[in-house]
């Protein structure tokens, strides 16, 4: 039988994003890490994370020679606004040349403006909901624009915003630590405007230089199932979470929904057009039920579908619902689709070539289907900080010693460049 091929032109490679890998950041999470010890599972902070700030060379040479052809990485803000309106041109300079060594080791580069981190005068003046970040992210984006421009045409605004809001305004477990549905709100709401703002002046940007941009969320998608599919409440209590976190956003995305002017007399702009692809973060299934415990949760209990194996994150791994999501998906936005981050936390790296194997096999049957995806960026190249988790959950292809900070290829990473390289997948799991 003749293996089954990944298209010509497929995207391959990892993801990353700044405040887990590169140490020396002050911004929101570093404060509330610094503030909240106790809040890390582990203990442990990103101050150095994986030095990735001075390594960037090496690291991305190494996965040149693992054959990826492309590579996701976030810009940090707090570095390059490092104060209100002051633009730090070295911090500027420095991702450009991240963005050009990642071409340099044959890599097309995929960047994110905002990956849960926001500088520190941001957060202090109301972070997402501030009436002024959807101006200042514009800004910030349009500076980034200028200088990654004429090496990157794929771009994430904002990553998983349903994600940061629900985490930081109503489950209080990160920065700010609230608990309000109303900030929740708000915190979207603001998002919303933020990514609306930031698409307009990365496509404006790309225009007035004879470019085009790729422009996107990083949109996670749930799978919620009832875990007893004839309970007419746990089927109620999957999708209350499912129109919360998978819909509203990407909807209000497609609608082209125009949201009022936000203050310090600038208008931001309507969102018709803001997507040009969709980002896809997907990871596992949930299984959905009653639990009047559990109040914060909306009276809902979230846990592994039952009889599937999970992960050393206790997550289900289910790469079926992977194929569904980009089925559901393209069906929803009409949309080429990027996966922009799927992977497993695995203490051992047991899990992982199944894993990524049986994923891509999903990938390819959506494909088949006809899907229109246009790559694959598994989270992550290397076990890196894991927000609240700490360095306890392991999700890379590189184990790095916490001591001496040493790369150390798993045998996944072997598995993935054979993949990279050849274009073709190895058998999948038989069922
Ligand atoms: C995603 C995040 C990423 C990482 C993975 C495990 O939700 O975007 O930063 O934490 O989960």
């Amino acid at each position: 039988m003749t293996p089954r091929r990944l298209p010509e032109g497929f995207l391959l490679g990892c993801a990353t994003a700044a405040h887990q890998v590169e140490g020396g950041i002050d911004n929101d999470w570093s404060r509330w890490v610094a503030a909240h010890p106790e809040a890390v599972n582990g203990g442990g902070d990103a101050s150095i994370a994986i030095d990735q700030y001075h390594r960037y060379r090496e690291d991305l040479e190494q996965l040149g020679s693992m054959h990826h052809n492309a590579h996701r990485f976030s810009v940090e803000w707090a570095r390059i606004e490092p104060e209100r309106g002051r633009f730090d041109r070295d911090a500027l300079a420095h991702y450009e040349d991240v963005a050009r060594t990642c071409r340099r080791n044959g890599m097309e580069p995929v960047v994110t403006l905002q990956h849960f981190t926001i500088p520190v005068w941001l957060a202090e003046a109301g972070g997402f909901a501030a009436p002024e970040a959807p101006v200042r992210f514009a800004r910030y984006a349009a500076a980034c624009a200028e200088a990654l421009g004429d090496t990157a045409t794929w771009w994430v605004t904002v990553n998983e915003p349903t994600v940061v809001a629900v985490l930081g305004h109503l489950e209080g477990q990160w920065p700010p630590g609230e608990r309000s549905l109303r900030r929740t709100l708000a915190a979207l709401r603001g998002l919303l405007r933020m990514h609306a703002a930031g698409a307009q002046a990365l496509t404006t940007v790309a225009s007035h230089h004879g470019r085009h941009a790729q422009v996107s969320i990083a949109h996670h998608e749930r799978r919620l199932v009832p875990r007893d599919a004839a309970s007419r409440v746990d089927r109620t209590l999957a999708r209350l979470p499912d129109y919360l976190f998978n819909r509203w956003f990407l909807r209000s995305c497609v609608a082209g929904r125009i949201l009022p002017p936000v203050g310090h007399g600038e208008a931001v702009p309507g969102l018709a057009g803001s997507l040009t692809y969709l980002g896809l973060n997907h990871y596992t299934s949930e299984a959905v039920s009653l639990d009047l415990r559990a109040p914060g949760m909306l009276f809902a209990r979230h846990e592994a579908v039952p009889g599937l194996p999970v992960s050393s994150a206790g997550w289900a791994i289910d790469p079926l619902a992977l194929r569904t999501a980009l089925t559901v998906l393209s069906r929803e936005v009409g949309l080429p689709i990027l996966i922009t981050e799927n992977g497993v936390a695995d203490d051992h790296d047991e899990l992982r070539p199944a894993y990524l194997r049986d994923h891509l096999h999903a990938v390819v049957e959506a494909i088949e289907s006809g899907v229109d995806v246009r790559g694959y960026l598994y989270w992550t190249a290397w076990d890196n900080f894991e927000w609240v988790e700490g360095y306890t959950k392991r999700f890379g292809l590189i184990a790095v010693d916490r001591q001496t900070l040493e790369r150390l290829p798993k045998p996944s990473a072997a598995l993935f460049a054979e993949i990279c390289r050849t274009g073709e997948l190895p058998d999948a799991t038989p069922d």
